[in-house]
């Protein structure tokens, strides 16, 4: 269906692998609009988890340098907007996502792995946002997400330099959960993901949605979408279920 993208599902889990390796996976428009058709018409409420990874050396070696060497101001307005709206779309998808990162996540790359909810990588990884080295900043959110992530100074140091960083590194300044072994990475993404298939689907979905509106807010306001999501819980039948079956296992 997709020419870029790979997209199975299996047990509750959907994994996607970008599938463009000769480029090291570049996003370029066509695999960005594949991205952004796969996270408007996938039923994601049938899944627990997803795993987004990348064919071959690279995650997502960045956005695409080629097209971007012709772009004028305003196709370039637009190729970020692109870019944006796609990764803010798999930033809210009703679902939690693990990115598990093979390889480059440089630039778009980086700034893909940042819009997941939980980053694995393999000890071969690398990290950076090298866009000013090309002239340019990042473009896909890559300097808000950066900075909330690892903190303002830290992504500064790294945005003004460009520089790209170890999987070891990344994980000291909290840009990934954890680094794992590279031929161990889909097994670890896949294990955190059945860990999460046990827990409550819906739960996890208002968990998601807490977390990332409530950052937005100020504390008080925060708490209370927090509090109305907490309330919503016991109008599904997970709550219900779980919770008697918790209480006829402690009778025993
Ligand atoms: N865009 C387009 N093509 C790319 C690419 C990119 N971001 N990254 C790699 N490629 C292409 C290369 O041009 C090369 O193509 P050819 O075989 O036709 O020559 C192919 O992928 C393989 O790449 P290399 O030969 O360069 O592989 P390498 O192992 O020697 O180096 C690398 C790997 C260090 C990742 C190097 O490819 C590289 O530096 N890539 C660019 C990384 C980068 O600057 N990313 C940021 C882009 S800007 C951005 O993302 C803006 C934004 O925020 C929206």
């Amino acid at each position: 269906m997709y020419k870029k993208l790979l997209w199975e599902e299996k047990d509750g889990i959907g994994i996607l692998k970008i599938n463009s390796p000769k480029t090291l996976n570049s996003l370029n428009s066509e695999l960005l609009s594949e991205l952004e058709h796969w996270a408007q018409s996938t039923h994601f409420e049938k899944l627990n988890a997803v795993i987004i990874t990348g064919e071959g050396k690279a995650f997502v070696a960045g956005a695409d340098i080629k097209e971007m060497s012709e772009l004028s101001p305003s196709e370039a307005k637009q190729f970020g907007e692109l870019g944006v709206s796609v990764f803010r779309k798999l930033e809210n998808l009703k679902v939690p996502v693990i990115a598990a990162i093979n390889g480059y996540a440089l630039g778009g790359g980086c700034e893909l792995a940042m819009a997941c909810d939980i980053r694995i990588a393999s000890e071969k990884a690398k990290f950076g946002q090298p866009e000013v080295g090309l002239g340019i900043i990042p473009g896909f959110s890559g300097t808000q997400r950066l900075s909330r992530l690892i903190g303002i100074a830290r992504a500064k140091e790294l945005i003004y330099t460009g520089k790209v960083i170890s999987a070891s590194k990344a994980y000291e300044i909290g840009l990934v959960n954890y680094v794992v072994d590279a031929d161990g990475l889909m097994d670890e993404a896949l294990k955190l993901a059945l860990e999460i298939s046990k827990a409550s689907k819906t739960a996890n979905k208002y968990a998601k949605e807490a977390i990332n509106v409530g950052i937005q807010m100020d504390i008080d306001s925060a708490i209370a979408y927090e509090t109305s999501l907490f309330a919503m819980c016991f109008s599904h039948e997970d709550q219900e279920k779980r919770m008697k079956s918790f209480l006829k296992k402690s009778k025993k």
